[in-house]
């Protein structure tokens, strides 16, 4: 334990953690905890609470009063807030690369990545803030109006943002909800991952630190099967922001009402490799877009397009470069090679079940396909069809699945029939022909000569179909957290 997280639990062995609620760490009254275990070595990291409908209650009303107070700071203010937390961040940078080694199984590299990536993001968001401005606008442009009205369009928070998190980013994706939210002058309540909810509690005791005021944040734990619906339906929240898998976006939407959605789920993305094609160049980015945090990313690449011409030439490089860039191994062991345990049992089986009907559906398993525990070795399958389970639905483990096309017509529809829609990488040494194909592919964004990547940061990031609404993205993140208050000034002279 750090001495600058002592008041976020009762530090025995395991601890037990608190949660956060107006400002203060406190015990909930469920009398439930829910186990946090290791996907490493399956100890028991710790437990957090399974907070009560009642304190759930009380964390939207504190969180509503306060916010208009908060409304009210200057964003200078709020935003040195935001400063303060990014430094804070760095200052623990070790402990929490730890923290996240132990409680989602990253490597040391994407580990310490994500924290330093997440400190980079709030100061940016404290930055960009700044830059948000409003517009006025004249009635004249309009047939039938005259000059006789003026609209000074500014921009007001939303009121109480709801950020869920997923597991895969449990301190960078709650800082991509928390802190846009903050320094446009709304108030969070933040619903952690339950596998990666120590790692959110911490990130709050450094938002606490940095001095966002009591009732701005507040943090509740409990898994989504236990606290999700009341919190997603809950007439006191005024956006929801989520992140998670495609399945439960979807029935949150369903859910949720007549309110704003920012959402990014589940992105089964393809990788379409012309004849031109840099195959080393192709190789070497598929390689690390499928097997890069065990494939547990939803900008991961989960799939191949190409010509068999095409596939029989890549599938050499593609063997060398994961030989060369993978290796299946305990995630505390430091080496940028490393891909370790995906998150917990229930996933492994599911991944391990879906490599075993692929080889039945004729699947043919070029690299890897057993699983030890949690760890499921680094898979590429060829003879995929586009109507296996295996290319149709998003397995969100270390498997890539390799599909022979005729023409690029068919590899066109194979991707734009897909339920999901987050982002394509296009392999091509002629930007011209990646262009118009890309325009053909419909898909949030298109990568050409890259595997899918949600950074940098500041570009806009979105899925559509089942891959997500709204656009994030700094500045897209900030205007969806905030909406335009026109005020209308008849008859200025
Ligand atoms: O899993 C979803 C994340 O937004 C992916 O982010 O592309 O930086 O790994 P990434």
């Amino acid at each position: 334990m750090a001495e600058f997280f002592e008041e976020i639990a009762d530090w025995q062995t395991p601890p037990e953690y608190k949660y956060f609620l107006g400002g203060k760490w406190v015990t909930s009254n469920s009398g439930q905890t829910n186990e946090i275990i290791s996907p490493v070595d399956r100890t028991v990291l710790g437990r957090v609470q399974v907070v009560t409908k009642w304190e759930i209650d009380s964390a939207i009303e504190t969180a509503k009063k306060a916010q208009k107070e908060w409304e009210g700071v200057s964003v200078d203010k709020r935003g040195k807030i935001l400063h303060l937390a990014a430094d804070w961040i760095r200052e623990h940078q070790v402990y929490l690369t730890i923290l996240l080694i132990k409680e989602i199984g990253k490597t040391t590299a994407e580990a310490k990545d994500e924290v330093l990536r997440t400190a980079d993001l709030i100061d940016y968001f404290a930055e960009a803030a700044r830059e948000m401005r409003g517009e006025t606008l004249d009635a004249d442009s309009f047939p039938g109006y005259e000059k006789g009205k003026l609209a000074i369009v500014g921009r007001v928070p939303l009121g109480v943002i709801l950020a869920i998190a997923p597991f895969n980013y449990p301190i960078n994706l709650s800082a991509s909800k928390i802190a846009p939210a903050l320094v446009l002058g709304n108030s969070v309540i933040f619903k952690p991952p339950t596998q990666g909810a120590i790692c959110g509690l911490h990130l709050t005791e450094i938002f606490r630190r940095a001095g966002v005021p009591d009732g701005i944040l507040s943090t509740v734990t409990g898994s989504g099967e236990e606290i999700g619906d009341y919190l997603v339906t809950h007439p006191g929240i005024d956006i929801i922001s989520f992140t998670g898998s495609s399945k439960v976006g979807v029935a949150v939407a369903k859910k949720a009402g007549m309110i704003p959605l920012l959402f990014e789920c589940g992105g089964n993305n393809p990788a379409i490799v012309l004849t031109d094609a840099d195959l080393n160049l192709s190789a070497l980015e598929i390689v690390k877009g499928a097997f890069s945090y065990s494939g547990q990313r939803c900008t991961a690449v989960k799939y191949v397009l190409g010509f068999s011409t095409t596939i029989d030439k890549l599938i050499p490089k593609l063997l060398k470069a994961a030989a060369e860039q993978v290796k299946m191994g305990d995630p505390r062991i430091e080496t940028t090679k490393l891909v370790g345990p995906v998150i917990n049992c229930e996933a492994a089986e599911e991944i391990e079940n879906r490599i075993i009907k692929a080889k039945v559906e004729g699947g043919k398993i070029l690299l890897g396909g057993k699983r030890k525990g949690l760890y499921i070795e680094p898979t590429i399958i060829d003879n995929a069809r586009p109507q296996m389970e295996i290319v149709k639905i998003e397995t969100f483990g270390p498997v890539l699945s390799l599909v022979r096309v005729n023409n690029m017509e068919e590899a066109i529809e194979i991707v734009n029939s897909s339920t999901f829609g987050l982002q394509a990488s296009v392999f091509t040494k002629d930007e011209g022909t990646g262009i118009a194909l890309a325009k053909k592919i419909n898909v949030g964004t298109v990568q050409i000569n890259s595997k899918p990547q949600r950074g940098p940061d500041h570009f806009p990031f979105l899925g559509i179909k089942g891959s997500g609404v709204g656009v994030q993205g700094v500045r897209y993140t900030l205007e969806a957290m905030t909406r335009p208050k026109p005020l209308v000034l008849n008859k200025p002279e």
